[in-house]
């Protein structure tokens, strides 16, 4: 018997620009959810280091400037998620529900989890920086973030094997099923760990101070360096599990993996000596366009797994072009709005130290 559809009235466009649109937003998500993950990582890993290595200046620095950074990087990680949580409901709504009622009660625990992350980073945020509580405030973000990460992982994954549904809901109706696969989530952890090295490559080479920044260009070269070594054999695991490898499949991971080498390489380049800032983001650059890839390689496997379930109803046109015009033009001016907020956020630490330094040599002279 055919699944039935999730989408009574229609699909409001065309399911192609729906699914361009998907992973265009899904990307759009990716970024700061890897740099959220790896980066809190990151700033615990450095605030314990503070604590235990002898001169601990610059790793205080570090998971200072990552604390300060991570509030506002989750909250674009969280409302960056909505858009591609409302067109997986509109497009593959059939299966998504049934995957979120299976995982119902992990699924509602991506919310206080959340609440708890994002609290634990506006403390780390604000406060004496020698506090105790820190590396453990810093620690239950950490879990905090992984544990949203499993849960999507479970929740996801499950969306595409709707084989495996009846079973699971034989077993128990209780919402309480787990559907964690181990290579998907090493595979978006590895990517979390770099992004995060290039972070903090990119904040190391932009940072005025000699000793701290030769400290985060360094570090943020080992982290990319081993996210994106560690990746190629967690994405080659991941590969094996994958049930469809047709097509661009391949490709698409060739071109991940190059970019993800590239990017490293630009880091490389860069150097720890010196500060090449535009040679850092160039690193940065090279990881985000690995990422889109693998967002577009996911993609292409959930569309091949779950198209022998897809029937022309599921996909019946009945075209709203005026609402999805303005949802157009809104979803262009707030890229723009983001590009440029991300902008100014970036050059804030920058200028603000320019300022400092300005109002210091006014007051000496
Ligand atoms: C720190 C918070 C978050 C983390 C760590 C996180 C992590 C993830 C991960 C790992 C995936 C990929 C899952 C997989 O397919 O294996 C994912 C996908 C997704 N996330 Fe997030 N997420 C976070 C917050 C959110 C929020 C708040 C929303 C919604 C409001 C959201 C919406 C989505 C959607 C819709 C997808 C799937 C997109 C698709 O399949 O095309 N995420 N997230």
């Amino acid at each position: 018997m055919p699944l039935p559809s999730a989408e009574p009235i229609g699909l409001p466009a065309p399911a192609w620009l729906l699914q361009a649109l998907l992973v265009l937003t899904f990307s759009l998500h990716l970024i700061p959810m890897t740099l959220t993950v790896g980066g809190t990582l990151m700033a615990l890993y450095s605030e314990v280091a503070a604590r235990l290595s002898a001169d601990g200046s610059g790793y205080r620095q570090l998971a200072q400037r990552l604390w300060r950074l991570l509030p506002t990087i989750t909250a674009f990680t969280i409302t960056l998620g909505v858009a591609p949580l409302l067109f997986i409901q509109l497009v593959y709504g059939k299966f998504f529900y049934p995957a979120s009622v299976l995982t119902a009660w992990s699924w509602l625990g991506v919310v206080p989890l959340l609440l708890v992350g994002y609290g634990m980073l506006y403390a780390q945020s604000m406060g004496n920086q020698a506090a105790r509580w820190r590396p453990w405030a810093g620690l239950a973000a950490a879990l905090s973030f992984l544990g949203v990460l499993a849960i999507y992982v479970s929740t996801m994954s499950l969306t595409t094997q709707p084989g495996v549904w009846r079973d699971m809901y034989a077993a128990s109706q209780g919402g309480t099923h787990w559907h964690f696969e181990l290579p998907r989530a090493l595979h978006v952890l590895c990517g979390a760990v770099a992004m995060a090295g290039g972070l903090a490559a990119v904040i190391g080479h932009g940072a005025p101070e000699a000793k701290f920044g030769r400290l985060a260009r360094r570090f943020g070269l080992a982290w990319a360096a081993a996210g994106v070594i560690l990746q190629i054999p967690a994405g080659l695991w991941f590969y094996n599990t994958l049930p469809s490898r047709d097509g661009l499949l391949l490709p698409l991971v060739i071109a991940a993996g190059g970019l993800g080498l590239v990017g490293l390489l630009a880091f490389l380049l860069a150097g720890v000596k010196e500060r090449r800032p535009s040679m850092a983001w160039m690193g940065l650059f090279g990881l985000t366009l690995g990422a889109v890839a693998l967002a577009v390689q996911r993609h292409l496997v959930r569309q091949a797994a779950l198209s022998p379930n897809i029937t022309a109803a599921d996909w019946k046109l009945s075209p709203q072009w005026d609402v999805f015009g303005i949802f157009a033009v809104l979803l262009v001016l707030t890229i723009g709005l983001i590009g440029y907020l991300f902008v100014r956020f970036l050059r804030a630490p920058a200028q603000a130290e320019r300022k400092r330094t300005d109002a210091h040599q006014m007051r000496v002279g």
